[in-house]
């Protein structure tokens, strides 16, 4: 593959960052993922805007505009003749000696970028629907920034597997947050969609943000609130949304299946209808 790398397109065993990246030896980095269907890229500005929003809360610094970055990424997708996946954006507050304050606002930030293929419209996963059981949340407390934390969502998905599921969903005081990677909805049996409401406590998904407006254009009843598993469990539907997963259905919580146990029709119509809206 070529990768993008502070400025530079490399074959990617070109591309190498400093073992005293901050990125690497204390997370201190943020990411961004864009999904591509038929070699374009999905919602990106949504994504670009809270990539801004991540480095304002973190105090980052980048000197690429919105228009240079999306250049970038259309650069990354020709030069690897990208058709459907995804670009990966993360940037890092560059190298320097280990030490718990911030650099210079002047130390140059890392920035990195690749592609990578990946199966969306077909997913096995959103064709049978996911199995999803759940784990305590256990992350920190901004998670509407969008950092490289990744080692409990990825604990928990491992935990969420050993018990028999595909994913898992992350419990907090009782509520459901979101998933390890994704957003959490459902159908309640009354036919409203229930979505947590934004907050600290989870990431503001993109594609939720879409969805939600796709749903209202459907004339959806919406509440934005937390849920719990037990209401997951008597949902008339449930499904997941993230720019890789787009809308997947849940079938089953922590082994009790929703409704008949297959994707859902109104699960279904909002992943057509994202689908139809990316093209
Ligand atoms: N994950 N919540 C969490 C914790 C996420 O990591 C993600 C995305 C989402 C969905 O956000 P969006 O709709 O903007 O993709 C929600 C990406 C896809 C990842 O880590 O690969």
């Amino acid at each position: 593959r070529t990768v993008y790398i502070n400025g530079q397109y490399l074959p990617e065993a070109q591309a190498t960052v400093s073992v005293f990246d901050r990125g690497f030896l204390m997370a201190d980095a943020i990411y961004e993922v864009c999904a591509v269907l038929e070699g374009k890229l999905i919602d990106c500005q949504g994504h670009f805007t809270r990539l801004r929003r991540s480095m304002a809360e973190l105090s980052m610094n980048l000197e690429l505009s919105d228009d240079a970055l999306l250049e970038m990424h259309r650069t990354l997708i020709e030069k690897n003749a990208l058709d459907e996946g995804l670009v990966y954006l993360q940037l890092t507050r560059g190298v320097v000696d280990r030490d718990f304050a911030y650099p210079p606002e002047d130390t140059p930030p890392t920035l990195v970028a690749f592609t990578q293929d990946k199966a969306i419209v077909e997913s096995a996963l959103a064709k049978r629907g996911a199995r999803v059981a759940t784990q305590p949340d256990l992350r920190w407390h901004r998670r509407d920034i969008k950092t490289t934390q990744l080692l409990y969502p990825s604990m928990a998905k491992m935990a969420a597997k050993a018990a028999g599921a595909d994913d898992a969903w992350l419990v907090e005081e009782g509520y459901v947050t979101e998933g390890s990677s994704s957003n959490a909805f459902i159908l309640t049996q009354d036919n409203v969609l229930v979505t947590r409401e934004l907050s600290t406590d989870l990431l503001h998904g993109i594609t939720r943000a879409a969805v939600i407006s796709l749903a209202e254009d459907e004339g959806l009843a919406i509440e934005l609130r937390a849920f719990t598993p037990d209401e997951a469990k008597s949902a008339r539907e449930a499904f997941m949304t993230s720019a890789t997963s787009m809308v997947t259905s849940v079938i089953s919580v922590d082994g009790h299946l929703i409704g008949s146990g297959a994707p859902g029709p109104v699960a279904d119509k909002l992943r057509a209808h994202y689908l139809e809206h990316s093209r």
